[in-house]
């Protein structure tokens, strides 16, 4: 029987039950977080559900559960599920009432559902690194929030899929955001840069721990916008995300990045990220 969560309640996933009004069905109404398990536990579950619950704050939403009662659903839900690699998804809606663009009134309570899913990590893909598509980054203003709303996340994701590719690099007019499902980092002259975290990207978790090890190991880093031309100029590009891990780019709209094969700042990174999941 494979296990999930609807609202606290641990359930047989064919039976679970979500009703057809509920916000997140209707308006996206709604935040998510999908945490790495690696050796049957979460890894970096804390930073995850505090973003969730923030991303939370941002839409006004009050979560009933405090993030000590998450971990611990978690950690239920993982070990029902008897998972070792994979993922751990989980959402809040607004929850479930007549269809109202206005908030529903304070006694509906936010519906919660998480599930687990097997999922391997991507070594073949790690190891040769994968090739993207450059997209405009049509998404609102609040990247920052992990809402439930990514439809520009999706047509730029689909956009990639269909010409072969793993990733989207999403742009503002020159400036270069992040990945559709991923955050972007270019290297420079043995300097890593990244997009500041700000209202235009997900801060992401990889990105942070990716961050934390470069500070650690005295790797040079600069968190701040770079351009379409540092891009195509840059000697590495890299991707990091809960489920990508760090993922050499090796290829941008046809053009080969570098000499076309992973570099060794990302592979010094790869190896440095691999030690902390262990
Ligand atoms: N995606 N930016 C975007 C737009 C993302 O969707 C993600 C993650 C990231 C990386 O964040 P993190 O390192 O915290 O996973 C950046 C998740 C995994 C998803 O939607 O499936």
């Amino acid at each position: 029987m494979e296990c999930v969560i609807v609202d606290g309640e641990v359930l047989d996933r064919t039976v679970a039950k979500v009703d057809i009004e509920d916000r997140g069905y209707q308006f996206g109404d709604g935040v998510y977080e999908v945490i790495r398990i690696y050796n049957g536990k979460m890894f970096t579950g804390k930073e995850h559900l505090n973003r969730l619950v923030e991303s939370a704050e941002k839409i006004r939403m009050k979560l009933p559960f405090s993030t000590e009662e998450l971990e611990s659903k978690m950690e239920e839900l993982i070990s029902k599920n008897e998972l070792d690699t994979g993922i751990v998804y989980m959402q809040f809606t607004r929850g479930t009432s007549p269809r109202n663009h206005v908030f529903p009134a304070s006694d509906v309570a936010p519906t919660f559902v998480a599930y687990t899913r097997k999922v391997a990590r991507p070594v073949e893909s790690m190891e040769k690194g994968v090739r993207s598509i450059l997209d405009e980054d049509i998404r609102w203003l609040r990247c920052d929030i992990k809402s439930l709303n990514l439809l520009g996340n999706l047509l730029s994701k689909q956009k990639a899929a269909e010409a072969g590719c793993f990733e989207a690099i999403l742009h503002r007019g020159e400036t270069v955001t992040e990945g559709s499902h991923s955050n972007i980092s270019i290297v420079k002259d043995g300097v890593i840069i990244t997009h500041q975290a700000d209202n235009f990207i997900l801060n992401g978790i990889t990105r942070q721990k990716v961050l934390e090890i470069c500070s650690n190991e005295n790797i040079a880093f600069e968190e701040r916008a770079f351009t379409l031309d540092e891009l195509s100029s840059a000697d590495e590009v890299f991707s990091s995300g809960t489920t990508v891990e760090v993922m050499p780019i090796v290829e941008v709209d046809g053009k080969p990045v570098g000499n076309g094969e992973p570099g060794p700042v990302t592979r010094n990174l790869q190896n440095l990220f691999k030690a902390e999941i262990e």
